[in-house]
């Protein structure tokens, strides 16, 4: 085996302009182990910020793009391209920018939904498998190391045979963003069908707490029952949903998804209940999983106490130091750093590529938004997933 360590991947973005969120988030992330650097990008839709925000960032005038298509031609013809693009814009862009750099050979690390239809989500599949590129998706919360213990605990059978899955991931800034009223309605991409996709809530956060649902219980449904609702009579989207699902396996589930939930700030919750015992997460205390066997007492595991490959590959600093969001997202890179240096070396995917949510991760949550719409116009009917 070689010790050669590997160059620094360069990675290049797309979207994540001043004034963007989670662009920045992004590429605190890519920095955070060391495995990247930024050194291009088309980083805003309006062309004078995207240069400012180019030299802000320190790019070569040359790699500071106003049109993410130029951007991928260039960048591909370069000796020192970017091996790599970051797509961090309103969900319509998705698609055509992933299509644009995967055509032009370049991976992809994408921010979630997929995209704005199956459809489009599963041609971006049979391109990012056709061109042999790595497309992973940033569904955060499977990069916790607490997330990562938790579904080797479920795989190992640790918790006994998965009969419940209760999922809810609450936030209020929707309540917020009504005092705003008009203005906010009518300039927030997220209540916009054509820049969001067909649902708001359910695409934002729903299809993250999908992920981490089937993430960890292993398991996935095959039936759903859903329920969408706008709480406000000018929002064109949903900004709450709930969901019941059905199991292959006879386990039955629950997803709530709400952005008008009051006080709360990012409660993204999981609970698993097994035959033998049941764990729970909560992403707001992110370096602790509570595991409490059938008769027995609760148990707090903590980062950095709990041992386990899957927890201690994504753990940087001792027990009782905190991690979080940050390093989460930075697992997500630093996995997806493997499996690109796999891929241009011309090996196997590596281990990391196991817990790395891809693209058919994607295709899986936009079947998931299809099949809520389907329920809900159909009067809340059972569906088929
Ligand atoms: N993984 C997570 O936890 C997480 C969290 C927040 C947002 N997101 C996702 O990230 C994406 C961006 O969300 P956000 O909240 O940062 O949005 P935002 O509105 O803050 O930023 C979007 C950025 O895209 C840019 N943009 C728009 N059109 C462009 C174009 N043609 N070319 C280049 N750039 C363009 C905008 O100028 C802006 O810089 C969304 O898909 C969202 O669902 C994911």
């Amino acid at each position: 085996m070689s010790n050669q360590v590997p160059r620094r991947l360069r990675l290049g973005m797309v979207g994540g302009g001043d004034g963007a969120f989670i662009g920045a988030v992004h590429r605190i992330a890519a920095r955070l182990d060391d495995c990247y650097e930024v050194v291009a990008g088309a980083l805003s839709g309006n062309p004078d910020r995207a240069l400012a925000s180019g030299a802000a960032l320190r790019f070569e005038p040359s790699r500071s793009y106003t049109d993410y298509r130029e951007m991928a031609r260039l960048e591909a013809a370069r000796p020192d391209g970017i091996d790599v693009v970051a797509i961090v814009t309103p969900n319509h862009l998705h698609a055509p920018v992933a299509t644009a750099f995967l055509e032009a050979g370049i991976h992809v690390i994408c921010d979630k939904p997929l995209a704005i239809s199956l459809a489009e989500g599963e041609a971006l599949a049979r391109l990012a498998r056709e061109r042999n590129r790595v497309f992973a998706l940033t569904h955060t919360y499977s990069g916790y190391p607490m997330v990562r213990h938790a579904r080797e605990l479920v795989a190992a059978g640790a918790i006994g045979d998965v009969r419940l899955v209760h999922v809810e991931y609450a936030q209020d800034w929707m309540a917020e963003a009504d005092k705003q009223g008009a203005h906010f309605q009518a300039n927030d991409w997220h209540n916009d069908p054509r820049r969001a996709g067909p649902t708001g809530c359910t695409s934002d956060i729903g299809t993250h707490a999908f992920h981490l649902a089937g993430f960890v219980s292993g398991i996935q449904p095959g039936e759903l029952l859903a329920e969408l609702h706008s709480f406000t009579p000018e929002r064109v989207l949903d900004d709450h949903v709930q969901v019941m699902l059905r199991y292959p396996n006879g386990a039955r589930g629950m997803l709530w998804s709400s952005q008008m939930a009051t006080g709360c700030e990012n409660a993204l919750k999981l609970r698993v209940f097994g035959s033998k015992a049941s764990i729970a997460f909560d992403q707001e205390n992110p370096n602790e999983l509570w595991l409490t066997p059938q008769g027995g007492t609760a148990q707090r595991l903590t980062r950095g106490r709990v041992g386990g490959a899957a927890a201690s590959h994504a753990t940087r600093v001792p027990a009782g130091h905190p991690e979080g969001y940050l390093e989460a997202f930075a697992q997500l890179y630093r996995d997806a750093a493997a499996c690109i240096h796999a891929v241009q070396a011309g090996l196997p995917l590596p281990d990391a590529a196991k817990d790395l949510p891809t693209v058919i991760d994607g295709v899986a949550g936009m079947r998931f938004i299809d099949a809520v719409l389907a329920s809900h116009a159909a009067g809340s009917r059972w569906t088929a997933l």
